[in-house]
C-alpha cells in the first residue's frame, strides 16, 4: 500500500499530542477518526483542536473554510474496533508507557485490516520496547531513537 491509498486516518489518545496530530491530519484532507477512553476526553480533544484551528485562522495560516473543513472531517469514537476497521493508516499518541503502548500495538494488529499501518508518536522509547509482538512487522514504525539519531545526524 503506498501512501496514496490511504484513505482514513486514525488517531488513538487524544491528548495534548493526539488532537494536534488529528487536526494536521484533517487539515491535510483526511478525514481522521480520534479515539480515547472517555467521552468527555474526546469532547475535550474536539474542543481543543477547534480553538488550534480558530488561532491558525487568526494567525493568517488558514482561512476561515479551510479551519470549518478540517474540523468537519474529524470524527470521534471511544470503539478502538470502531477505528480499527475505517482507518488505514493509525497513529498512536496514548501515555508513554511501554507496557500501554504493548496492548494497544497487539490489540490494533488482531483488529486492523492486513494492509493498515500503525505508528507510534512516542517521545522516549522504541519499537522494540513494544512492538515485538506484532505480526505486520513491515507496517509498524514510530521510533524516538531513530529520531533522536537523525536529529543528532543533521546538527
Ligand atoms: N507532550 C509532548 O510534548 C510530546 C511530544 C512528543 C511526543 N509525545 C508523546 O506523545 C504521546 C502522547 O503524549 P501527550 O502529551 O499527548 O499525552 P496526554 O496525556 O496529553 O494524552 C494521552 C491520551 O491518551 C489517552 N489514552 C491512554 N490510554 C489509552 C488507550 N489505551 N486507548 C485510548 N486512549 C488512551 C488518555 O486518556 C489521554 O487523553 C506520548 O507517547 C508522548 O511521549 C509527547
Amino acid at each position: 500500500m503506498g501512501v496514496n491509498d490511504i484513505q482514513r486516518v486514525g488517531v488513538v489518545g487524544s491528548g495534548l499530542m493526539g488532537h494536534g496530530i488529528a487536526l494536521a491530519f484533517a487539515m491535510g484532507g483526511y478525514p481522521v477518526t480520534m479515539c480515547d477512553l472517555d467521552d468527555e476526553r474526546l469532547l475535550r480533544a474536539m474542543r481543543d483542536a477547534s480553538a488550534t484551528a480558530t488561532l491558525f485562522v487568526e494567525e493568517g495560516l488558514i482561512t476561515a473554510e479551510e479551519a470549518e473543513a478540517a474540523i468537519g472531517r474529524l470524527l470521534t469514537t471511544t470503539d478502538l474496533a470502531e477505528l480499527a476497521a475505517t482507518s488505514d493508516f493509525i497513529t498512536e499518541a496514548i501515555v508513554e508507557r511501554s507496557e500501554d503502548k504493548r496492548a494497544l500495538f497487539n490489540k490494533l494488529d488482531e483488529l486492523c485490516p492486513p494492509h493498515t499501518i500503525i505508528v507510534s508518536n512516542t517521545s522516549s522509547l522504541v519499537l522494540s520496547d513494544f512492538g515485538s509482538d506484532v505480526k505486520r512487522q513491515d507496517r509498524i514504525a514510530g521510533d524516538a531513537l531513530l529520531r533522536a539519531t537523525g536529529d543528532r545526524a543533521r546538527r
